[in-house]
């Protein structure tokens, strides 16, 4: 049976919009051992979804003027459109509040607290009298205690860095009303983390991790205290037995990776499915994270599986990640200093950033983008290595061997050299993946096209071509270069697997590539004989100019609203009621959702209206997968005239908000189907 791997990427919150610095910590690293696993015919089960609940969610919706509910719907899609256009390869993207994650983090809760693991304390908090409501720490302002500026954050000065508690702030008051807070005992729960000490010593004591992670994890353990879990809000999961409080959001976020198993094993129609990987001891269990989540890692949620009744796997590797800064800085909205990612994929390929981070990724240290950089490794590598070598061996041979395979002879010296350093490189690269080394696994991409630049420029087939007598030796070379070509596809395909893919077919080679073998592809020879593709350009070359305009462009501070952009669509003239008052909008309920064959954008949608039922083309396929919308209410123009689209009789307009190409449905909870929208 195949070894089963259950890979996770750190839940990013749904609070603002994701960037590459992000990308290259917890995510791209995942999404390439996923891909690589995969074609070494593990059985991989790939899961993030969005970390929804927490004050700071709270907060910025607030200070957004959204309900948190809004909040994060709003960036759930933005970013998982963004995985998507990265082209991730998650099996399942959650979210935290999908209904089933509250029974799944009550649970551990209730287990915790059967076995005595929970204590409840009662101590002060800071309170509000005006907004009549406790306030967690990043909604309050105050004076620092140890430097006495007077806007210090609730948690940290900004000023001096201090760290202390929000009640030892002086004169503390509200971030939203301004309003002086008081304290106020309340009652909170805490998980008693010193009591799974010796388990935790013992259980990473034996982990052949990284050195960071060893590190910071055994910190935290030899001064292990009880922390609290709850919070005084109504956004979270509730906390059974006690109705004004919901978890921390650090207690229900780990869980969210159980929570999310369970959801993508309902939407596969076999909803035990789970348990296949999260209680096997058998499953291997690797959480990639950045290094700032390395304690909820590697100590708070372990100690949490290990307080269970249930056998959970806990995690046997956490590769966790450095920052990646932009041009030596903190990517930062706010100041500008970003990469507009709606130009960036106007412009460039998923599979040019992937590289780019790939290459340079923060395994051991900070590192960065900059534009020279991804120039560099655009132009001089992906084009100027890999794209050239592809480029000229294929069209030499199609000039030269009419579009076929050549037949493989007699080996020489450099031929047999040749195919043993292949054999070589092909094993370090799988190596590389295995050991979470994608920079190394990136470089030996490289080392494999210069390897094969260097073989053509000495076996000069140009020169063979003019002698029938060199006939053989000409195919031998063609044939050991196409072989080449085709482990690079191998190679790259977990970290470019868009090329990846082109370039097998360019070869002629049928079929998926990500669905392919990697010992199959590796070990078995092209055919001979085989009728090679179309070839086309796989990169094109990024002029100093554009790079030298977008760095031109860093630490403008964007004009219009940075999260998300909305550009300012003018008003259409005025109408009048007499000319909106024939559009019949209706609430319909969706029944039934699938996607329309050869269209990106399509989602036929099959709408009860309660006294009748539409069939419905919509454009909506880039915001919403099909199964997201079964159950939902959108608004329907329910007396547009019917037309074909794509072949389907499409009978009314269902209404979406939209920016670009993202669109939002409206949200409509309690109206039955047929009521008037008006
Ligand atoms: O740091 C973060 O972005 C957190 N939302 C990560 C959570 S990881 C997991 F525990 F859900
Ligand atoms: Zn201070």
């Amino acid at each position: 049976m195949a070894q089963k791997i259950l890979i996770t990427s750190a839940l990013p919150y749904a609070n603002g919009p994701l960037h590459f610095g992000h990308i290259a910590g917890a995510y791209l690293p995942g999404d390439c051992y996923a891909r690589f696993q995969r074609l070494m015919g593990r059985d991989v089960l790939f899961l993030c979804g969005s970390d929804e609940y927490g004050v700071a969610i709270t907060l910025s919706a607030e200070i957004a003027g959204r309900s948190p509910q809004e909040h994060v719907d709003l960036f759930h899609r933005v970013n998982e459109q963004f995985f998507q256009q990265l082209n991730f390869s998650f099996d399942h993207y959650s979210r935290t509040t999908w209904p089933g994650h509250v029974p799944t983090t009550q649970d551990f809760f209730l287990t915790l607290q059967k076995k005595g693991y929970i204590e409840e304390r009662t101590e002060n908090h800071l309170y509000s009298e005006k907004e009549e409501r406790f306030l967690a720490d990043r909604y309050v302002v105050g004076t620092c205690p140890k430097c006495g500026f007077t806007e210090a954050r609730g948690d940290e000065c900004q000023q001096c860095a201090a760290s202390y508690e929000a009640i030892d702030l002086k004169h503390p008051r509200s971030k939203i009303s301004g309003s002086p807070l008081t304290l106020k005992p309340s009652i909170h729960l805490y998980l008693r983390f010193d009591q799974f000490k010796d388990r935790l010593a013992e259980w990473i004591g034996q982990k052949p991790w990284k050195e960071n992670v060893v590190r910071f994890a055994m910190h935290y353990i030899d001064d292990l205290k009880p922390r609290a879990i709850t919070r005084d809000s109504s956004w979270g999961v509730p906390v059974p037995g006690y109705p004004d409080k919901v978890f921390y959001v650090w207690f229900d976020a780990p869980i969210g990776y159980i929570s999310a198993a369970k959801e993508w094993a309902q939407k596969i129609g076999k909803p035990d499915r789970w348990e296949d990987y999260w209680l096997d001891q058998e499953t291997k269990l690797v959480h990639f994270i950045g290094k700032d989540n390395i304690p909820f890692h590697a100590v708070f949620f372990p100690a949490m599986l290990m307080g269970q009744d249930l056998p959970y796997k806990l995690p046997d590797e956490i590769p966790a990640n450095e920052f990646y800064l932009l041009e030596g800085r903190q990517f930062s909205k706010s100041d500008g200093w970003t990469i507009d990612l709606e130009t960036f994929f106007q412009r460039y390929s998923a599979d040019q950033i992937r590289y780019t981070i790939a290459a340079n990724a923060p395994e051991t240290a900070d590192s960065e983008f900059s534009w020279k950089d991804f120039q560099s490794r655009c132009n001089a590598e992906l084009l100027g290595k890999l794209g050239n070598f592809v480029n000229r061996v294929l069209v030499f041979t199609k000039q030269h061997c009419a579009s076929h395979i050549p037949s493989r002879h007699a080996l020489r010296p450099m031929d047999e050299e040749f195919l043993a350093q292949m054999k070589t490189l092909v094993e370090t690269a799988e190596q590389n993946y295995e050991a979470f080394r994608l920079r190394k696994a990136t470089q030996t991409l490289m080392e494999l096209a210069q390897l094969g630049n260097v073989y053509f420029d000495a076996k000069k087939p140009w020169q063979q071509v003019k002698d029938p007598l060199r006939r053989e030796e000409l195919e031998t070379v063609l044939s050991l270069s196409l072989e080449c070509i085709k482990h690079l596809a191998l190679i790259a395909s977990p970290i470019i697997p868009t090329t990846a893919q082109t370039i097998w077919t360019m070869l002629g080679c049928v079929g998926v590539l990500a669905q392919s073998s990697w010992q199959k592809i590796s070990q078995t020879s092209l055919p001979e004989g085989q009728s090679l593709g179309e070839t086309v350009i796989l990169f094109r070359k990024i002029e100093n100019t554009e790079v030298e305009e977008r760095i031109a462009l860093l630490g403008k501070k964007m004009t219009k609203t940075p999260e998300p952009a909305i550009s300012h669509t003018p008003l259409k003239p005025s109408i009048s009621y007499e000319q909106f008052e024939p559009l019949d909008l209706r609430v319909a309920q969706v029944l039934e959702a699938s996607s329309v064959p050869k269209s990106k954008k399509l989602l036929k949608l099959q709408l009860d209206l309660g006294f009748e039922k539409r069939t419905v083309v919509s454009g909506i396929a880039l915001s919403y997968q099909p199964e997201q919308l079964i159950g939902r209410k959108v608004v329907l123009l329910a007396n547009l005239a019917p037309a074909t689209i794509m072949g389907i009789e499409s009978q009314g307009m269902v209404l979406a908000a939209g920016q670009g190409q993202l669109l939002e449905l409206p949200h409509i909870q309690d109206l039955p189907p047929g009521s008037v929208v008006s």
